[in-house]
C-alpha cells in the first residue's frame, strides 16, 4: 500500500475532532468524536445500524472497520427523535449529557465542587474513560461501569460489597444498547466463581476459583494469549485479563444471547474470532443433569450422568439423581474421589484450612455430602490462601471436564456403595470398637468408686443441680452422661427386688417397678445371671441407649453393675406395653384406630431414628408388641435394646452366630441364615402392623382361620380384596376403611419375602404419614409356609413358642 491513499483515508477521518480530551471549554457535540492518543479507541454519538431515531454515548475500536462499541454511557436513556445531543464536562468535573432541550440523559455524578480548572475527561488507548484532575488522579473511569464488555486490564469485582460493584449486562438485542435480563458477574455470596443470570435465576455457572483458574491462559485461534487473573486486594477479588505486547485487539463480552464470548480480532480475516464461548453445548447450562447429575464432557456430546454411588431418579435427568445407598448419619461412610470435576454449586466456604481440616469440617457434618479443596496460591498469584469447599445436601450443576481441567471432588457415600477400596474403615472401626468398650470399662470402673455420690445425681436429675463433684466425675461426664446407681439403693427401690413390683418378664429377664426417693418412680431391668445377655450385651444396652434421645425410644436413667447382678434403669412408664393393650379384650376397646394408627406411626418414627437418624445406625432385632411400651397419652416407646447391634462397617448386612429375637417376628433370612440387617427390623415392624391392626397375636399356635400364620391370612385376605375381614372387631365399626386398608398393604410390603423388597424405615414412614403417596404392590410372602415347618421344628426340640425371646446357639 502506498503511503499516498493512507495519508488521504487519515485526512478524512481527521476532517472532524480528533482529540483525544473534552475539557470544560470543549464540549463533545452530535458528529464529533474523541480519539485516544494512539488511535485504538474513539468516543462519541452513534445510532445503532438500525435505529436512526435513538443515539448513544459509546466507545468503539477506531481501527476496526467493523463497528464495534465497548461501552455505551447512556444505554437506557438515549437521545430520541434524532435530535441532537452534547456531552459536557460541568464546574463540578461531572459529564453531563444533555439533549436539544437541555435535559440531562446520563451524568457521572462526581459531585466535586472544589475549583476544578484544568480537569479533563481523556480516552486513554485501552479504552477507558477517565476524569481526572489537574494533579493526575482519576476522580471517575468508564471501567468502573462495563456494559457488557470486558477490556484488557480492566478489573471486575467479584463481590457486592465492592462500592464499584458491577455486572456486565449484555446488551437487549444486536442494535439495541438496553439493558437486557442476561447478566455475568462474581457470585458475591463466596466471591469464588463467575455466574450468568438470566433475570434472577443462574443460567450458566463457572466452576469455584481453584489454582489453575487463578491464572489461567486462553489461546486465541489465531495463537494469542488472553491469561485470566483472580487478584486478592485486601481481601477483596478482582477479575482481570491481560494481553501481550503485539496482540491483536481482544475481548470477553456478553453476547445479546446471553452467552460469555471470548473474542480475538482477525485481521486476515477482518472480523471477530469468539474463541471461547459459554455456556457449552447441551447439558453445560446451569443445573440442567438435575441434583446429583454431573454434566459429562469427556464425550463428545456432553451428557448429563449420575455421580458415582447415584441412579437416575427419573425417565430422564430433568429430577436428577438419588443415592443407590443411603447415607446414614454418623457411621458407615467413606470418600469417593472423583477428578476432572467441576464443582457445584451451593457450597459453605471454610476458609484457612490445610486439606485434613477440610476432610474432617465434611466428616463432622451428617449433612455434607461432599468437600473440595484448593490453594489458590499460583506462581505469582496474589493469594496465600487455600480455599475449602463443603457441600450440604444436594449437589447441583455438577461437571467433568475432558480436557483435564478441573479438580477433586470428594463424594460421601455409604461405605458399601464404594468400591471395595474402604480399608480405613477396617482399621477405624476396630479402633471405634476398642474405644467403646473402653469407655464401658472406665464407666463400670467410675461406678462402683463413686456409685453413691451418682444415686444423689440421679435424684436430683431433673433439677439439674451442679454438684461439686470430683474430678473424675466430671471427666466421666463428659464421655457419656449417664449416672451409675447403688445396688444397695435398688433393692430399697425395688423391695428387694418384691414379686409385687415385677411389672414383667422378658427373656433376659424381669422387669421391677423402682420408687426412689422422692418419689421417683423408674422401670428396672434385671438381667438374669443365666441368661444370654452377658457383660457384652449389657455394655451394648448401657452404651447405645445413653446416646439415644427419641420420643418413641424409652429413656434410659441409669444403670448398676454389682458384682454379678446388672440393672438397667429406665423412665417409668404407667401404660405398660402394646401387647397388654392389643391382646386384652378389657382394654381392647380404648384401643381406637386413631390410637393405633399414632402407636404404629410413633413405632416406626422411633425405628427409623434409630437405623437412620441417630449418630450410629442400630438394628433392634427384637421388635415385637411386648417391646413397646406406652406412655400417658398412648405414645409408643420402644424398648430392649439389649439385642440392638450397631450396624457398622461396610457391609449392608451382617450375619450372626448367635440368632436372637422372637419367633414370628424374626425374618426369614434371619431366622433361617442367621443375616440381619435394617431390612430385618422392616419384617417385624410389619408383623407388628399386622398385629395392631388385627388385635391377632403373630404367635399364636392356633392357626388363624385356618391358615397357617397371619401374615398368610392378611395376604389372602388383601389379595381376594377383602382385607377389611382383617380389621379387629372392635374397631372395625368406627375407623376410616380407607386408611386401616392403606396399613394393611404397607404391612405387607414390610413382609415381604425379600429383604430387598422391604421399603427402609423411612419410606414406611412417609408411607404412612402420607395418604397419597403411591405404594407399590407387595409380592406374596411366600416364607410363612416354610418358616410354619421351622416352628414346628423347635417345638420337637421342645422350646416354647409362647411369645417367647429365645436364643439359638447357631444359625444355620
Ligand atoms: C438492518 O437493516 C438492513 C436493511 O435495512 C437489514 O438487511 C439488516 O438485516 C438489518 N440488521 C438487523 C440486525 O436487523
Ligand atoms: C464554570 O466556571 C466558569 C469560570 O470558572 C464560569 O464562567 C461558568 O459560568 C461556570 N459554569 C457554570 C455552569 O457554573
Ligand atoms: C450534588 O451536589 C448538589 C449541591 O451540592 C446537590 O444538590 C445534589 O443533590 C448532589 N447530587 C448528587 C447526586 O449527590
Ligand atoms: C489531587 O487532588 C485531590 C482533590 O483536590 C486530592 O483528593 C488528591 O489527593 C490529590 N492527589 C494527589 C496525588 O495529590
Ligand atoms: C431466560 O428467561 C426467560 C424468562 O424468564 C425465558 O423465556 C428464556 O427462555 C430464558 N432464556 C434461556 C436462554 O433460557
Ligand atoms: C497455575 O496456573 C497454571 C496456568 O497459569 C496452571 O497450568 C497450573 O495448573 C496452576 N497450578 C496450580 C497448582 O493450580
Ligand atoms: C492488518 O492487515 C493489514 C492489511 O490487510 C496490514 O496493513 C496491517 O499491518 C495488519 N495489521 C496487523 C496488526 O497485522
Ligand atoms: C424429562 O421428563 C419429563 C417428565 O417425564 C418431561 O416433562 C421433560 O420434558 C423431559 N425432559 C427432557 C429433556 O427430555
Ligand atoms: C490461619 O490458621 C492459622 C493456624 O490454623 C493461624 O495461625 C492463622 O492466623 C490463620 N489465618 C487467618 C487469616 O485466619
Ligand atoms: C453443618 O455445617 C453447617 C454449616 O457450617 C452448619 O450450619 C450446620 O449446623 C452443621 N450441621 C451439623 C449437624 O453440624
Ligand atoms: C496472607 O493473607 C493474609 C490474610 O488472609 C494477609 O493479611 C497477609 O498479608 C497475606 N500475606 C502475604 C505474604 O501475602
Amino acid at each position: 500500500m502506498t503511503p499516498l491513499p493512507v495519508f488521504i483515508l487519515l485526512s478524512l477521518i481527521c476532517f472532524c475532532k480528533s482529540d483525544d480530551r473534552l475539557t470544560h471549554a470543549k464540549p463533545l457535540s452530535t458528529g464529533e468524536k474523541l480519539v485516544s492518543s494512539g488511535g485504538v479507541f474513539a468516543l462519541g454519538f452513534f445510532s445503532p445500524t438500525n435505529s436512526t431515531a435513538n443515539s448513544y454515548i459509546g466507545i468503539w475500536y477506531n481501527n476496526i472497520p467493523e463497528r464495534t462499541y465497548v461501552w455505551v454511557a447512556n444505554r437506557d436513556s438515549p437521545i430520541t427523535g434524532g435530535s441532537p445531543g452534547k456531552l459536557v464536562l460541568t464546574n463540578n468535573s461531572d459529564l453531563v449529557l444533555s439533549d436539544s432541550k437541555g435535559s440531562a440523559l446520563w451524568t457521572t455524578m462526581n459531585n466535586i465542587t472544589s475549583s476544578t480548572t484544568g480537569t479533563a475527561a481523556i480516552l486513554l488507548d485501552s479504552g477507558n474513560l477517565v476524569i481526572r484532575l489537574p494533579n493526575g488522579t482519576d476522580i471517575w473511569q468508564s471501567f468502573s461501569y462495563p456494559t457488557d464488555t470486558i477490556l484488557p486490564d480492566m478489573t471486575l469485582p467479584m463481590s457486592t460489597n465492592d462500592p464499584l460493584y458491577t455486572r456486565l449486562f449484555a446488551w437487549r438485542g444486536p442494535d439495541d444498547p438496553t439493558t437486557s435480563d442476561y447478566s455475568m458477574g462474581g457470585d458475591s455470596s463466596s466471591d469464588l466463581q463467575v455466574v450468568i443470570w438470566n433475570g434472577t435465576s443462574p443460567y450458566w455457572r463457572r466452576s469455584a476459583w481453584d489454582g489453575a483458574l487463578v491464572s489461567a491462559l486462553y489461546q486465541s485461534s489465531t495463537g494469542y494469549i488472553m491469561s485470566q487473573t483472580i487478584v486478592n486486594r485486601g481481601g477483596s477479588f478482582y477479575l482481570t485479563f491481560t494481553v501481550s505486547d503485539g496482540s491483536p485487539s481482544m475481548r470477553i463480552m456478553l453476547h445479546y444471547t446471553g452467552m460469555f464470548q471470548f473474542l480475538a480480532w482477525n485481521n486476515g480475516s477482518s472480523s471477530w474470532d469468539v474463541f471461547i464461548e459459554r455456556p457449552g453445548p447441551s447439558c453445560d447450562i446451569y443445573a440442567s443433569c438435575g441434583p446429583f447429575g454431573y454434566c459429562d464432557s469427556t464425550e463428545a456430546v456432553p451428557k448429563c450422568n449420575c455421580l458415582t454411588g447415584f441412579e437416575p431418579d427419573g425417565v430422564n435427568f430433568s429430577q436428577g439423581c438419588r443415592r443407590k445407598e443411603e447415607l446414614k448419619c454418623g457411621r458407615g461412610y467413606s470418600f469417593s474421589t472423583l477428578s476432572g470435576m467441576k464443582t457445584p454449586d451451593k457450597f459453605v466456604y471454610v476458609r484457612n484450612t490445610s486439606f485434613d481440616q477440610c476432610t474432617v469440617e465434611c466428616s463432622n457434618n451428617c449433612s455434607c455430602s461432599a468437600y473440595a479443596y484448593a490453594n489458590l496460591k499460583n506462581g505469582s498469584s496474589t493469594f496465600n490462601q487455600s480455599r475449602c469447599l463443603i457441600w450440604l445436601g444436594e449437589l447441583v450443576d455438577t461437571g467433568k471436564y475432558g480436557d483435564g481441567s478441573g479438580e477433586n471432588l470428594y463424594l460421601r457415600l455409604a461405605s458399601s456403595a464404594v468400591d471395595k477400596e474402604s480399608n480405613i474403615l477396617k482399621i477405624v472401626l476396630p479402633v471405634v470398637a476398642i474405644l467403646l468398650i473402653f469407655t464401658c470399662i472406665c464407666l463400670v470402673w467410675i461406678c462402683k468408686s463413686t456409685g453413691k455420690r451418682r444415686m444423689k445425681k440421679l435424684q436430683n436429675r431433673h433439677t439439674r443441680q451442679q454438684s461439686k463433684d470430683s474430678k473424675s466425675d466430671q471427666l466421666d461426664n463428659e464421655n457419656i452422661e449417664l449416672p451409675s446407681i447403688c445396688f444397695e439403693d435398688i433393692v430399697t427401690a425395688t423391695d428387694n427386688f418384691s414379686d409385687y413390683n415385677v411389672l414383667g418378664k422378658g427373656g433376659f429377664g424381669n422387669v421391677y417397678k423402682g420408687l426412689f426417693g422422692g418419689g421417683k418412680e423408674v422401670a428396672i431391668k434385671r438381667l438374669s445371671k443365666g441368661s444370654g445377655q452377658g457383660a457384652d450385651e449389657f455394655r451394648n444396652e448401657v452404651v447405645l441407649i445413653a446416646k439415644l434421645q427419641h420420643r418413641n425410644l424409652v429413656r434410659l436413667l441409669g444403670y448398676c453393675a454389682h458384682e454379678n447382678e446388672k440393672l438397667l434403669v429406665y423412665e417409668y412408664l404407667p401404660n405398660k406395653s402394646l401387647d397388654a393393650f392389643l391382646f386384652d379384650a378389657t382394654r381392647n376397646c380404648v384401643f381406637d384406630w386413631p390410637t393405633r394408627l399414632k402407636v404404629i406411626q410413633g413405632i416406626a418414627r422411633g425405628l427409623l431414628y434409630l437405623h437412620q437418624d441417630s449418630r450410629l445406625t442400630i438394628i433392634h432385632r427384637d421388635l415385637k408388641a411386648s417391646n413397646v411400651l406406652l406412655d400417658g397419652e398412648m405414645n409408643p416407646k420402644i424398648s430392649d435394646f439389649g439385642m440392638a447391634r450397631i450396624f457398622g462397617g461396610n457391609e449392608q448386612k451382617a450375619n450372626t452366630i448367635r440368632v436372637v429375637g422372637t419367633y414370628g417376628y424374626m425374618s426369614p433370612e434371619y431366622a433361617m441364615e442367621g443375616s440381619f440387617s435394617v431390612k430385618s427390623d422392616t419384617y417385624s415392624f410389619g408383623v407388628l402392623l399386622l398385629e395392631v391392626v388385627s388385635g391377632q397375636k403373630i404367635s399364636s399356635s392356633h392357626l388363624i382361620m385356618g391358615f397357617p400364620s397371619l401374615i398368610a391370612y392378611a395376604w389372602s385376605l388383601w389379595k381376594d380384596g377383602n382385607a377389611r375381614e382383617l380389621v379387629d372387631s372392635s374397631i372395625v365399626e368406627n375407623c376410616p376403611l380407607h386408611g386401616v386398608l392403606r396399613c394393611i398393604h404397607i404391612g405387607l410390603l414390610c413382609v415381604q419375602d425379600d429383604p430387598n423388597a422391604r421399603p427402609l424405615m423411612s419410606s414406611t414412614v412417609f408411607m404412612l404419614e402420607n395418604e397419597t403417596a403411591p405404594l407399590p404392590t407387595p409380592r406374596e410372602p411366600v416364607y410363612f409356609r416354610q418358616r410354619n415347618h421351622e416352628i414346628e421344628d423347635q417345638r420337637d426340640m421342645g422350646i416354647s413358642l409362647n411369645n417367647m425371646t429365645i436364643t439359638m446357639p447357631e444359625g444355620r
